[in-house]
């Protein structure tokens, strides 16, 4: 996250190198990001791509037409031309040490290079390998993909892994939860604003709730996604950057290092997840996706509680839920606050609903402050809410990885994740992967098992979240 512009950290890259540019991720996401990036005159250096299949320049040149097109960019000709013209392509196998020879012929004697890997994490330590043989991590930057690794032990193996050969800021993890817009906006609601940092605190919230809710299935990403399951594959990393945003302390500089560490200090003040607090389940329909295991136990939805032990959380309860085909898309972050006393005045024992402030991160940015008012058209106080989109407000900003393949072009290393953050995430996470709990069947377009409604009593249960008209 960058709370400040602090201008580059390191020198600019020289040659983008793309591991996997045939693949699925290169298709929906780099490409476009690649030429949005082009369009507004923010690339600056030649790409290469590599993977294991035989292509030649021009196939890779349509599938990058294609990919954007498929996007639904209208495909600008000279910004094309442009993209196009930077492109070149090495074709092998990761495992043998002729790739990385022509790797480094490709780049010539490029300085800076960033390797971006859009590979499966088992080959990461391979192909860092390979690189630094072959003499090209000098300088270099290393763009790697999530999952790092599948729980705590693994976390740290695959960095023991890559230590090996490059250090620890030569390493460039991206959470894209740290390019979205939204998220940056927590930091600067709280901390920019007097009338609201000081209400983020167990003296005036009662919990806080996060909601990350997909409207769709997990489609053809049966293979993917049944090893991995909810909790892994966007709570313990995704939805851990918003209780970051949300509840770490003011960082007091923007620079890589003293916001990584308050990030980091926020997730060691994160208690062990109790089981007891955690709901799994799966929606009717999961077991036929192909790649999928016919009795698979894997959670598409996840509801959990989080308690922070630290004086500014202490007593105030996060509630996590996420879930595929739920009834809409949509993520937001939403303090819940104390319930004020009863009045004395006006109508007779009315008890006024606690005032809500949401931020919302997905499908677009905003923020909601509810709060109770009296009506004209009402005998009594009632709660009206008080919106904004930032959409109306100067725009939605570029998409989470334009902003992340241009911070890690530039060097600027504040939106990734750093190692300490990630062993700290999966030690918080760790009983509930030690001791799964029943998974629990839901129908889709429902919001998830009835019984995640335990995972908030108490507290008012889940509130709805703010759905646009
Ligand atoms: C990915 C997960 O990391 O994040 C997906 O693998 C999930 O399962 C996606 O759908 C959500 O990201 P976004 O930005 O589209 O909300």
């Amino acid at each position: 996250m960058t709370v400040t512009p602090t201008g580059s950290q390191a020198p600019a890259a020289d040659v983008l190198v793309i591991f996997g540019i045939t693949g699925d991720l290169a298709k929906v996401m780099t490409f476009r990001s690649l030429y949005q990036l082009e369009a507004r005159g923010l690339l600056d250096c030649p790409i290469v791509g590599v993977a294991a299949d035989d292509w030649t320049l021009e196939q890779l040149v349509e599938r990058a037409r294609t990919s954007i097109e498929g996007t639904g960019v209208t495909i600008d000709k000279a910004v094309f031309d442009r993209f196009a013209d930077r492109l070149s392509y090495v074709g092998g196998d990761f495992t043998e040490a002729s790739v990385y020879e022509r790797v480094g012929q490709a780049i010539k004697d490029a300085q800076t290079p960033v390797f971006y890997l859009e590979i499966p994490p088992f080959l990461f330590g391979r192909v860092v390998q390979g690189l630094s043989e072959a003499g090209l991590t000098t300088g270099a930057r290393v763009v790697v993909e999530k999952p790092f690794g599948h729980d705590q032990q693994s976390a740290r193996d695959l960095a023991g892994q890559l230590h090996q050969y490059i250090d620890e800021s030569q390493l460039y993890r991206i959470d894209h939860y740290l390019g979205k817009m939204g998220l940056e906006e927590i930091l600067y609601l709280r901390f920019a604003n007097a009338v609201l940092e000081p209400v983020w605190s167990r003296n005036y919230l009662d919990c806080v709730q996060i909601t990350m809710a997909e409207d769709f299935g997990v489609e053809d990403r049966g293979h993917f996604y049944d090893p991995v399951g909810a909790l892994r594959d966007v709570v313990v990393n995704h939805l851990m950057q918003v209780v970051a945003a949300a509840a770490m302390e003011p960082p007091s500089r923007g620079d890589p290092t003293t916001l990584k560490d308050s990030t980091t200090a926020l997730f060691r003040a994160v208690e062990e997840a109790d089981p007891a607090h955690y709901l799994r389940g799966q929606y009717d329909g999961y077991l036929a996706i192909d790649g999928v295991a016919k009795n698979s136990a894997t959670e598409t939805y996840a509801a959990l509680r989080l308690d922070i032990e630290n004086w500014r959380w202490a007593g105030v309860p996060f509630f996590i839920r996420t879930g595929k085909r739920l009834p809409v898309t949509q993520t937001e972050l939403r303090l819940v606050f104390k319930r004020p006393p009863r009045l004395g005045f006006g109508p007779r024992g009315h008890i006024a609903e606690p005032n809500q402030l949401v931020i919302k991160l997905d499908p677009s940015t905003g923020v909601r402050i509810q709060v109770d008012a009296h009506r004209a058209d009402l005998a009594r106080i009632a709660p009206i809410e008080l919106d904004m989109e930032f959409g109306q407000e100067g725009g939605e900003g570029p998409t989470p990885y334009e902003v992340l393949l241009h911070a890690a072009m530039t060097g600027q290393s504040t939106r990734f994740t750093r190692q300490d953050a990630v062993e700290e995430t999966w030690r918080v996470m760790q009983p509930l992967l030690d001791a799964p709990t029943p998974i629990h069947a839901y129908q889709p377009g429902t919001w998830g098992p009835a019984a995640a409604g335990e995972v908030p009593a108490g507290y008012g249960g889940w509130r709805t979240p703010w759905i646009p008209n």
